[in-house]
């Protein structure tokens, strides 16, 4: 069994939950890299995909990834930067399972949040009051909350969810 880690990241926060995923693979056969330098999927069986949430769903880059999946097994991790046990983060777990579910088999699925870039919080402190994305008490401390994200805890816990899930997957080929 083959299996691919593979992950979008713009500010780094997918990447480190997936290096810290692949680092947590007992698996002799593992590969990770960047989304953007996998051209091909055929020799993999496994493939862990990992989005950073964006408008409520994966990133553009890791949609059109997810979409040209066929016949795999798949992983999906995400972060974002509203609480991680929301509604939102459901859905945005969800809005990925739905690009590969039809061609493919999900067998674990895992969401945490991530830092949030100064940038986007500077352009959000922009927004007049009365807009959605307008800053308020409350998002800055979940925007400070976010900053310890993904925490070595999160991370320890997605590697552990994903060996722990493979190590069954490979009980049922056998
Ligand atoms: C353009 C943009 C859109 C975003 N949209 C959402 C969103 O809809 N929901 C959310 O919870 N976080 C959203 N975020 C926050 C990111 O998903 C979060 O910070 C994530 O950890 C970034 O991951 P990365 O460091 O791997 O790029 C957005 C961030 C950016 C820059």
């Amino acid at each position: 069994m083959k299996i691919l880690v593979t992950y979008a990241s713009l500010t780094g926060n997918t990447q480190k939950l997936a290096e810290g995923i692949f680092e947590a693979l007992s698996q002799k056969e593992k590969e990770i890299r960047p989304m953007m330098e996998v051209d091909n999927t055929d020799e993999y069986d496994v493939v862990l995909a990992g989005y950073w949430v964006d408008k409520g769903g994966p990133n553009q880059e890791a949609s059109e990834f997810l979409g040209k999946l066929e016949n795999k097994t798949i992983g999906l991790f995400a972060t974002l930067g509203y609480w991680p046990d929301s509604e939102h983060a459901y859905g945005s777990l969800k809005k990925g399972e739905a690009l590969v579910e039809e061609k493919n088999k999900v067998f674990c699925r895992y969401i945490c949040q991530g830092k949030l870039s100064d940038k986007i919080i500077d352009m959000f402190k922009q927004l007049p009051e009365g807009n959605p994305h307008a800053i308020t008490e409350e998002k800055l401390f979940r925007y400070k909350i976010a900053e310890n994200h993904p925490s070595e805890a999160d991370i320890a816990l997605a590697g552990e969810l994903f060996e722990e899930r493979l190590q069954s997957i490979c009980l049922k080929q056998e």
